[in-house]
């Protein structure tokens, strides 16, 4: 048995060697983390969820022509991705109120903002990413000013197309977290969406009932996280192939 190369492992997922040279799989696993990983649990089933889900967002986004580093799934847990340079930025977007805007600024959660908010946040567990403005971002060197400009209009073309998917199918988009890589070729570089999108990263909330149907589930000690993962993955139609075929027993083949 030959083993993988294992690239990087971070606390949902693990990056391996892929087929080909500039190729990754990325494996998602079952684990949850929260604040910095001060919580964690393995929770059965979310990582097959999570990459279900991810490929059937990045699928469309590839499609309405948002760069991603998404090539193809490859089996339950792993996809096989684009080598990218990761761009060390949490890039939030922001619908409505919750989690720690709703706290930072003292308004109550749930309330819906004038317009979209992208924030930025410096990708680093020794720090706890802390938030930073464009301005770090360029003193620092994280990322260039042209950079910036692409993941600003990057962000909102996703904010655009996720409100609309999750809207049709009964969902408000509260809030996600996206991350972005430069992707070289040849003598090319570009920014592409990369990471993952998934409950884990997002803020869902039933658009009737107000439920939560995402990692908030972990976070605030509500249980039945992967239910509510399950109901978002069957909503958007995805649900069927995640069932066992059913027994129809043998067919007679003429
Ligand atoms: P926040 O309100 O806690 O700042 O989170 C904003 C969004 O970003 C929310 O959808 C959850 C997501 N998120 C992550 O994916 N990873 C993180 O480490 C944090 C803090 C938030």
């Amino acid at each position: 048995m030959n083993r993988r190369r294992r690239i990087y492992e971070g606390k949902a997922k693990v990056l391996y060697e892929g087929p080909e040279p500039g190729t990754l799989i990325q494996h998602f696993k079952d684990d949850a983390t929260a604040f910095n990983a001060k919580k964690h649990e393995l929770i059965d089933g979310k990582g097959v969820l999570n990459n279900r889900i991810c490929e059937f967002v990045y699928q469309n986004l590839n499609q309405i022509g948002v760069p991603t580093h998404f090539i193809r799934r490859l089996n339950m847990r792993e996809q096989l991705i684009r080598e990218v340079e990761i761009i060390p930025l949490e890039v939030v977007v922001r619908n409505v109120a919750a989690g720690s805007l709703a706290k930072r600024i003292g308004v109550e959660e749930g309330t819906a903002l004038p317009r979209s908010i992208i924030e930025f946040y410096y990708k680093s567990d020794a720090l706890e990413d802390p938030m930073v403005s464009e301005e770090h971002i360029t003193c620092f060197g994280w990322a260039s000013p042209q950079e910036i400009d692409d993941i600003m209009a990057l962000a909102l073309r996703i904010n655009d197309f996720l409100t609309g998917l999750f809207l049709g199918v009964g969902i408000r988009l509260v809030d996600f977290k996206i991350e972005f890589g430069r992707l070289y070729e040849n003598d090319l570089v570009r920014v592409v969406l990369a990471d993952e999108i998934s409950p884990d990263s997002c803020r869902l909330w039933d658009i009737q009932s107000n439920d939560k149907l995402d990692k908030d589930r972990f976070r605030r000690d509500m249980g039945g996280l992967v239910e509510a993962y399950t109901e978002v993955a069957r909503r958007l139609g995805i649900m069927n192939e995640l069932e066992p075929p059913p027994g129809r027993g043998p067919v007679l083949v003429k």
